[in-house]
């Protein structure tokens, strides 16, 4: 598991802004940090791929460079995942997307409702499942049953910006393919309404207005 803010950096500051309620109600601002977030990260998860040598020839030689032997496919959850997505596709530039619709229906207990999905084959492939909060888990694990529909992956790395402990015990404990955490920060518990404490709040309405 890499958790990002277990060393000092500048990510620290744009996990900061993204916390931050009076920050917060510049909501071009917030995109931008979880964007740049997803830059990071995507760096992050870069140096686990594997890579060959490629001959590159600049105008005065030939010169040998490591490239990646693969790219990935990555997911966006609609829709607070847009801006977390946008910065893993600035990074893996020729990625393939998949794309999962999931939503939590108001009510007694948290009922998460999947909806529209997209995905080229997964078979063998690396992918990517970037979604900002992971509170209980359970919409990151209902997603990858979904994804999985479309082959098995070879790995998957699943990324977040926050994460419960709790919801980092259910993946612990539910996921049973090959897979990676990469977290920005791990905070402090669920709350009642299984919103992440400290938390940022609800990071689709921070990122594209009030439902
Ligand atoms: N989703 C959010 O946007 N925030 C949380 O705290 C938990 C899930």
């Amino acid at each position: 598991m890499f958790v990002l803010t277990e060393n000092p950096s500048v990510a620290n500051k744009f996990l900061a802004e993204l916390r931050d309620v009076q920050i917060q109600k510049d909501s071009l601002r917030f995109r931008k940090n979880l964007e740049r977030l997803g830059e990071i990260m995507a760096y992050e998860v870069s140096k686990s791929f594997e890579f060959s040598p490629k001959d590159v020839k600049t105008p005065l030689e030939t010169t040998k460079v490591l490239l990646p032997k693969e790219k990935p496919v990555i997911f966006v959850i609609l829709r607070a995942s847009l801006p977390f997505y946008q910065g893993f596709l600035n990074f893996f530039d020729n990625a393939e997307s998949g794309f999962i619709g999931a939503f939590r229906e108001e009510g007694e207990t948290i009922k998460i409702n999947l909806g529209y999905h997209a995905s080229p084959s997964l078979e063998g492939k690396i992918v990517i499942l970037a979604d900002p909060m992971l509170a209980t888990g359970k919409s990151f694990m209902e997603s990858i049953t979904t994804l999985l529909q479309h082959g098995t992956p070879k790995i998957i790395h699943i990324a977040c910006v926050i994460a419960a402990p709790e919801g980092i015990q259910y993946i612990q404990e539910h996921l049973k393919i090959p897979y990676q955490l990469w977290i920005g920060a791990i905070d402090e518990k669920l709350n009642a309404d299984s919103y992440i404490v400290p938390g940022l709040g609800d990071a689709g309405d921070l990122a594209f207005g009030q439902k």
